[in-house]
């Protein structure tokens, strides 16, 4: 699968066809996430597809921004059995599925919700895992192109009024603004990151897509870790936050899986005050290069 490629040409798309997406494509996703790399490849992780209607009937209100559920004519659910980093896994394996359906010709986008038990009551489903994640699939209505605007700023509602139909994925942060060496603040520079053939994988981990375009990754380069922070002064208990993580997990790493050597990401043992990290960033983990 040509991942850059996939990376550069993605965004998200939000008005579907009725057209169904077949079920070769959904098995083909399916088998290519089971045969792929995981964050916690011990967390047992469910995708499970649905294409009832009923699913955006019932989610209104409950699932999507301000609780505007988007209309598709299928969606990925992500169950997974509960464990450290369980929402950073399913951000990590949920986008990965993102890139094979792109592969594939099916465009999505991610949809979030409050409470992984409110929609499973809702929607009457059984399965003792948490949900997870939930990923809006179908091929896009022609002439709408929508990307979320104004949604840069931290705090700012999205509600349909604030959607703009422009032309372009949404717009991301310079690299300078989110690449520290060795301390927090201390930008590394395009030079370094050429020197280090680090440059490529923090342009594509740039451009993660992340809930409401908030972008809340800071990386900081000790010597042969890549930390990543991001912020949030209750890290544990933000779920958009956790799988923004977990998306730009995968992003930096693919890029090193692919040019440079099998990218592995820890989760224990640094601690922020050594690095400058501020009391609002939380350090998610690192990856070693
Ligand atoms: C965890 C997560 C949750 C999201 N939830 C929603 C959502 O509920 N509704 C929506 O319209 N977009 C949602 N998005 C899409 C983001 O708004 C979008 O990725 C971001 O604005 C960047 O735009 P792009 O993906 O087109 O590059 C979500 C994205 C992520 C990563």
């Amino acid at each position: 699968m040509d991942y850059k490629n996939l990376i550069i040409n993605g965004r998200s798309v939000r008005d579907f066809k009725e057209t169904p997406v077949e079920k070769s494509i959904q098995e083909q996703i399916e088998s290519y996430i089971s045969g792929s790399k995981k964050l916690v490849p011990a967390l047992d992780l469910d995708l499970v597809f649905y294409e009832n209607s009923l699913v955006y009937e019932r989610l209104q209100g409950v699932a999507g921004y301000k609780g505007f559920m988007i209309k598709a004519p299928l969606y990925l659910f992500l169950f997974s059995e509960e464990g450290d980093h369980d929402i950073e896994n399913a951000g990590y394996v949920g986008e990965r599925a993102v890139l094979k359906a792109r592969d594939l010709g099916v465009d999505s986008c991610w949809v979030t919700f409050k409470s992984s038990d409110e929609v499973k009551a809702k929607l009457g489903l059984q399965t003792k895992k948490k949900l997870l994640g939930i990923i809006a699939l179908g091929y896009e209505e022609a002439g709408h192109d929508k990307t979320v605007q104004g949604a840069t700023k931290i705090g700012d509602s999205i509600s349909r009024s604030k959607i703009d139909i422009v032309p372009e994925k949404s717009e991301r942060v310079d690299l300078e603004e989110i690449v520290y060496l060795d301390k927090w603040g201390i930008p590394a520079g395009i030079d370094v990151l050429e020197e280090r053939a680090l440059f490529d994988a923090f342009s594509f981990a740039r451009m993660a897509p992340s809930a409401l375009n908030k972008q809340p990754w800071k990386f900081i380069i000790d010597g042969g870790r890549v930390i990543l922070c991001i912020n949030n002064e209750d890290y544990s208990g933000s779920y958009e936050n956790r799988i923004d993580a977990g998306i730009a997990m995968l992003y930096f790493g693919i890029v090193l899986d692919i040019t440079m050597f099998d990218s592995k990401w820890s989760f224990d043992g640094l601690n922020k005050e050594d690095y400058g990290v501020p009391s609002d960033y939380t350090i998610v983990g690192y990856c070693s290069i």
